[in-house]
Formats: structure tokens, C-alpha cells, sequence
């Protein structure tokens, strides 16, 4: 427990605080019945398998099992220490808690030295854009309608030839190889050049906003290739990154909705018509990785790549590797193979809000996909068609929706509605629930679990158990229930948000609680005396056990009559 700051204090903080709230403004969450759903953070989740109770005030997520309430979530996800934890929901709950905290320093410390680096050069090419040197290339950024503003904002900058760069890096105490690694820098021979030679910079950022490397464009017209990104290194993936990330967040949280375009100029021109919840994902190959950063960065997702072919194959392909929720994602197709910004700059700003707030959904895409060079006339073609169709009418959930879409497809393709139909399987709709397992258990286990699941539920069963049991075979099950029991005593009843909140630094018994608290138990005939006895039992068959293989090595005859007397003992009671 803090030193600082009471337990009735942090208990009465976390009742004014609904965990909903505060995970929301970290993760995405829908409401689906009574919980919420959100993709979980602690594992690379790509589903929404985190839950968020607000009856009960915890979250958990099925598939990797971390779980607990909100300290415990704001502990995990900005790794910080449970009064920091607590520090930061007071914050965002707005109550004021005495408490100073020594924060945790990021240490860096070796890899410092890179982003000193990249620090220097970011300043470095930002300056040059305003010297002598930077004519030419402020009238490329000017004739693409790139303002002094804009410049500033995403911290666009000029390299400039041969060495400067490297010249100022050694100037300031780095040595070559240092200046290889962060590969602002290439060797050639005996000597090292700069890599970017008279290229517009954009800085690329890591996901908290530092920047880690850098993409270079010609603007001059030469046949170079038109970008070159830094290499990878130690501190820099671009696999791993979106283009504008850090910004974006804000605004996509706010809006629930991440517009994903695939240029930087696409999200620099958004920009500059106010559609700041947009990141780049620098080309068409897509990774995973950015697909579940993506995910993670609101419930509702636009993907705008460019309006040519490639960008059309890039849609295809997210939708088919990346989209786990029919209904999350929707698309925008931009005319004349456009891409946002050329669109922009011809359409102007009304005609693209009008495409933002009219994409069209997933299964639309796809049944336009199908219908290119489509002939209704030719019937096996029609099969075909069909075929295609079927499947993605199978993934739509709502029934209305549904019935409406096997009603067009009949109409379009003139085949009866009752043979479209008798093709399509129907998914069970039932409602998404709170996991509850069914978990094979030995019997011993399972009269373990249900002692402590009554003493979660009732204070009787607490008192019934140290009275008359104080012992439960695993240790984990009895640490748990020997804290209920001293909390009990303690603050005189029990509760198990207050109780996680007590326990707050014992994470293996909060993920055991909450999995006890979920578990199926309710229907079971048998009363917690008989689950005393199953323990019972197992405590007696266990020392019986050990007697007997005492007995087999003990030679002496007192002793082994003593151990004989207590095995009949303990055989007469398990036998009771
Ligand atoms: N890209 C890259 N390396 C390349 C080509 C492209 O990293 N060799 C990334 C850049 O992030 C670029 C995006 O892919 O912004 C899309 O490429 P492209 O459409 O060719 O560039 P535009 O964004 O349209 O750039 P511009 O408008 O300046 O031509
Ligand atoms: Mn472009």
C-alpha cells in the first residue's frame, strides 16, 4: 500500500471513477449488451477481446487473461507504479490528491546518442529551408501549396549536398560509426557522406513522438528515386510506424474515427482543410504491425488510399488480411485515379468531406469489386457471381440488412430468392457475453474455486471458512482467500472492487479473482459444507499418504505404532 495517501482515499477515488471512461481514453471501446469491447493492449490483439464491465468496474481480456480494475489498467498501459497509476486517474477524474511523485525516467541511455542525432539533423534541415541554399526548394513546396504554417507543423526540412550534415555531427563529439548507425550517415571507403543530398525531409516519429528517422524527397526533377527512407536500425521500423501518429491520436480518439490515406502529402493536405485524424501508412504494403496500431486508434476506420490501381489492390488486401469486424471499416474510392491530395488540391475541400461522410462499408466494396467485367446475360457467370456474393452476405449481422441485400442480388441476378437462400448459412446471433469457461477442473480444484467464489458473494462464507477451514490444497487459491478473510477482519466486510484495490500490488491474485468471479458456478447442487469436506478429504488422503510412506521407512517400533494410530485416525475421519 502507498505510504502517502490513505486506502479510504485511493477506495473513494476509484468509486468516483468509472473504468469505462478512462480505458476509452486509451483503447476504442463498443458497447455490446451490458460490456464493452475494445482490442486489447497488453497482447498483439487484432480482435476486440478485452472487456470492459462497468457493473463490476474491471476489464478483462479472453485471450491473454490480464485483467484487474483501473489502477491495474493504467499501471499496465502506461507502465508506470501504482501511485502514478493513481496519480492519473485522480487527474482525469479531476480530484485533487496530495501526492508528489518522483516519476519513473525513460532511460534511453545508449540509444541517446541516436536521437541526439536525429535531433541535430531535424534542426539541421529545418533551418536550411530558410537559407540561400533553400530558394529552389521553398518555390517546389509553394507551387504544391505548402505554407510557411504547414512547414512548420510537420516539421518539413531540406538536406542539403555531400557532408554538411556529417560535418556538423562531428563537430558536436560524434564519431563515424556513430553517425553510420543512426544512417543519416553512409560509408564509402574510408569516408562518410551524408545520405539525404538535396532532398525535402520529412520526419518520421516512433510511437511516442520522437523522432527516429527520416523519408527524402527529390524536388528537382533528377531520376533519383523519388523517396528514400532511413534504413533500419536499432530505433527505426518503418513496418512499425504511421506517419503522423502522435497527432492523429488525439483527434481520433475525440472523433472515433482514424482515416488511414497511404502518402504524407495525403495527410499534410487533409491537414490544411482541418482533417487532422489521418495517418499515412508510407506506400501500399501494409504490415500487421500498422494495421493493429490502426486498430488500436479508433472503433471506426476509413481507408483512403489512392484512387489508382495500386491503391485499389492495397484496399483489397487490408480488407482481406487485416479486417476481423465486418463493420469497423469502410471505404473511400477516389475518382480519375486521384489520390487525397491531388484530390484535394482539384476538388477542393467540400467534395472531399462529401466522400469522408459517405464511404461506402466493406461488403459494398467488395460486391462492386465483383461486378467489373461482369455479364448478367451469361449464366454461368451469374453462378459465379453468386458464389461470391454468398459469402459475404453470410458476414453480414444484421437481419434487416441482410434480407435486404439476398432481395437485391435475386432482382439483379434474376434468380429466385428461395434458391439464394437455401445456399446462404446462417450464424448463430447470440449476444456476446462475458466469457465464462468451462475449465476441467479436478474435483479438489473445483471445491477450491467455489469456496472462494462464496466468499466473493458472501460474507457468511467468509466467516465459515476460517471458523471452520483455513486451508485450501493450492497456494495460490489459499493466499486469495487468507487476504479476503484479513480484508473481512480488517474493514469488517468485503467487496471485491475495494478488494482488488487493496491488493493492488498482487497481480497473479487479481487475474485469479476476477477468473473465479466469471467462472460458472451457480448451478452447482452442492452446498459449501460439502465443498468443505472435498477439501477435507483431500487434506486427509494427502496426509494418509504421507503416514504410510513414513511408516515404510520408519523402524522403530513406538514410532511406528504412533504413525499407524494416526493413519486409523484420519481414515475414520475422511470416511465420515
Ligand atoms: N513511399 C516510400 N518510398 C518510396 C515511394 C513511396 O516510402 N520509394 C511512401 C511515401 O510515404 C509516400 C507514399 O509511399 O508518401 C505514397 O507514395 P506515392 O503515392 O508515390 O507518393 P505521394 O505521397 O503521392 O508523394 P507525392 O505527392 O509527393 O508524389
Ligand atoms: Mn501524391
Amino acid at each position: 500500500m502507498p505510504n502517502n495517501l490513505s486506502y479510504e482515499e485511493i477506495i473513494s477515488l476509484q468509486r468516483k471513477t468509472n473504468i469505462v471512461d478512462i480505458i476509452r481514453d486509451y483503447v476504442p471501446l463498443t458497447q455490446k449488451g451490458k460490456n464493452y469491447f475494445g482490442v486489447c493492449p497488453f497482447h498483439d490483439d487484432h480482435n476486440p477481446s478485452m472487456s470492459v464491465s462497468s457493473d463490476k468496474q474491471i476489464y478483462k481480456c479472453f485471450v491473454c487473461g490480464n485483467s484487474g480494475n483501473v489502477f491495474n489498467f493504467v499501471m499496465e498501459y502506461e507502465k508506470v507504479s501504482f501511485m502514478e497509476a493513481v496519480k492519473i486517474v485522480a487527474d482525469k477524474v479531476g480530484v485533487d490528491l496530495n501526492i508528489n511523485i518522483v516519476k519513473n525516467k525513460n532511460i534511453q541511455n545508449k540509444n541517446n546518442r541516436l536521437y541526439d542525432i536525429y535531433d541535430i539533423a531535424c534542426k539541421f534541415y529545418q533551418n536550411n529551408l530558410n537559407t540561400a541554399y533553400g530558394k529552389v526548394a521553398k518555390k517546389y513546396l509553394s507551387d504544391r501549396k505548402i505554407t510557411d504554417e504547414v512547414i512548420k507543423e510537420f516539421n518539413i526540412g531540406l538536406s542539403l549536398s555531400d557532408t554538411e550534415l556529417y560535418n556538423i555531427l562531428k563537430s558536436k563529439g560524434f564519431d563515424d560509426n556513430e553517425i553510420v548507425e543512426s544512417a543519416v550517415g553512409v560509408k564509402n571507403g574510408n569516408h562518410v557522406y551524408d545520405l539525404y543530398k538535396n532532398r525535402i525531409m520529412f520526419p518520421l516519429s516512433n510511437l511516442d513522438g520522437d523522432v527516429v528517422g527520416f523519408s527524402g524527397r527529390i524536388y528537382d526533377n533528377s531520376s533519383e528515386s523519388k523517396y528514400i527512407n532511413t534504413k533500419e536500425t536499432k530505433i527505426f521500423k518503418k513496418g512499425e510506424l504511421l506517419y503522423n501518429y502522435v497527432s492523429a491520436k488525439t483527434y481520433a480518439r475525440k472523433e472515433k474515427q482514424i482515416i488511414v490515406v497511404e502518402g504524407f502529402m495525403d495527410v499534410i493536405r487533409l491537414s490544411t482543410i482541418g482533417i487532422r485524424n489521418v495517418v499515412a501508412t508510407m506506400g501500399t504494403a501494409v504490415t500487421k504491425n500498422q494495421a493493429s496500431l490502426i486498430e488500436k486508434l479508433a472503433p471506426n476506420i476509413i481507408l483512403m488510399f489512392d484512387g489508382d490501381e495500386a491503391g485499389n489492390k492495397a484496399t483489397k488486401s487490408y480488407i482481406d488480411n487485416f479486417s476481423y469486424d465486418q463493420d469497423n471499416i469502410k471505404i473511400v474510392r477516389l475518382e480519375d485515379n486521384l489520390d487525397p491530395d491531388e484530390y484535394i488540391l482539384k476538388y477542393g475541400k467540400e467534395k472531399m468531406e462529401y466522400h469522408l461522410t459517405h464511404p461506402i462499408n466493406m461488403y459494398e466494396y467488395k460486391i462492386s469489386d465483383f461486378k467489373k467485367n461482369m455479364d448478367f446475360n451469361d449464366s454461368k457467370k451469374v453462378s459465379q457471381y453468386i458464389n461470391l456474393v454468398i459469402p459475404e452476405i453470410e458476414k453480414i449481422d444484421d437481419d434487416i440488412i441482410r434480407d435486404l441485400e439476398i432481395n437485391k442480388l435475386s432482382k439483379l441476378t434474376n434468380v429466385d430468392k428461395s434458391i439464394i437462400v437455401s445456399k446462404i448459412k446462417f450464424k448463430d446471433t447470440n449476444d456476446v457475453k462475458m466469457n465464462k469457461k468451462e475449465i476441467k477442473m479436478t474435483k479438489y480444484e473445483k471445491a477450491s474455486k467455489f469456496i472462494i467464489y462464496s466468499m466473493i458473494h458472501s460474507n457468511e462464507a467468509i466467516i465459515n471458512y476460517f471458523n471452520n477451514l483455513s486451508y485450501l490444497p493450492d497456494d495460490k487459491d489459499r493466499m486469495l482467500a487468507n487476504d479476503i478473510v484479513l480484508f473481512y477482519k480488517k474493514f469488517n466486510g468485503f467487496n471485491i472492487n475495494d478488494f482488488i484495490t487493496y491488493i493492488s500490488d498482487k497481480k497473479d491474485l487479481i487475474n485469479l479473482i476476477i477468473e473465479i468471479d466469471e467462472l460458472d458456478v451457480k448451478n452447482s447442487n452442492d452446498s459449501l459444507d460439502d465443498y468443505f469436506d472435498t477439501i477435507r478429504e483431500y487434506q486427509y488422503t494427502n496426509q494418509i499418504m504421507k503416514l504410510t510412506n513414513e511408516l515404510k521407512n520408519e523402524t522403530n517400533i513406538i514410532k511406528r505404532k504412533e504413525i499407524a494410530q494416526k493413519i486409523v485416525e484420519l481414515k475414520m475421519k475422511e470416511s465420515k
